[in-house]
């Protein structure tokens, strides 16, 4: 099973064009990856989430209709006066299936290491699914600091039974400029992923984001390790998703 994220961010994506996009392709190539295949997951806003799953419930197209919607954010508090945050209880409550914790431009606004994991403890008091973020800034790079960077990320996340359901390795110098990361790059952040998940016997899909289009999806994802990405820019076109998806199929 592969999986392939959209994360539309604050972007305004007209929903019957996007849907139409998406539908063309899959419509005209018979050999789109199956539910069972690729695990398609859109993270929007909450004012897209009850148009568009509207559009997934009663769709006939059983593609479109597997495509699961997240949050791009989770408030880390159970309810009150945080105005402007959402509660897990409150996605839950409306059908959401999970939410993104720890993007790093919510780590820019402000989100500790620790508020991250009590957003994905709040997740999962109401057994809803993560996708965690993780990933090294430019200088952390060139310093040379990447592992101890992200194992302090994977520490402080995973603990009291919190663990990541989707892994997404994303270097920030890579998120939205158009230059993703080597495979070298790649390979040798999955490969410090999975040992601290197999010495903390977690069982988790690792993902790569930053800059994934249709032109580099075949090379990022034929790095070993890799099950799927989780992609920005790319997937507000409902055909360059589609695309992406379908040279995603293992
Ligand atoms: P990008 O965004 O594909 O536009 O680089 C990825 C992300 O923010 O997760």
């Amino acid at each position: 099973m592969k999986y392939l994220i959209a994360n539309w961010k604050m972007n305004s994506v007209n929903l019957d064009l996007w849907e139409q996009e998406f539908l063309d392709f899959i419509n005209s190539n018979k050999d789109f990856p199956q539910p069972n295949e690729v695990k398609l997951i859109v993270c929007l806003n909450l004012y897209d989430y009850y148009v568009f799953s509207e559009k997934i419930n009663t769709s006939k197209n059983p593609i479109f209709k597997n495509i699961s919607l997240y949050a791009q954010d989770v408030s880390r508090h159970e309810e009150g006066a945080f105005t402007g945050q959402i509660s897990s209880k409150f996605l839950q409550k409306i059908g959401i299936k999970g939410s993104i914790v720890g993007h790093s431009e919510l780590r820019k606004n402000g989100d500790s290491e620790s508020n991250v994991y009590e957003k994905g403890l709040k997740l999962k008091d109401e057994k809803l699914s993560n996708i965690l973020c993780i990933g090294e800034d430019l200088e952390t790079l060139k310093n040379h600091n990447k592992k101890s960077f992200l194992l302090n990320q994977l520490e402080a996340f995973c603990k009291n039974g919190v663990k990541p359901d989707l892994l997404a390795y994303e270097p920030i110098w890579a998120i939205g400029t158009g230059v993703e990361a080597d495979s070298e790059n790649i390979s040798s952040a999955v490969s410090i992923i999975f040992d601290f998940l197999n010495e903390n016997k977690i069982n988790c899909p690792v993902l790569y984001g930053g800059s994934v289009s249709t032109t580099n999806i075949e090379e990022i994802i034929s790095i070993p390790g890799l099950e799927g990405c989780l992609v920005g820019n790319s997937s507000l076109n409902g055909e360059q998703f589609a695309i992406i998806a379908s040279k995603i199929k293992s």
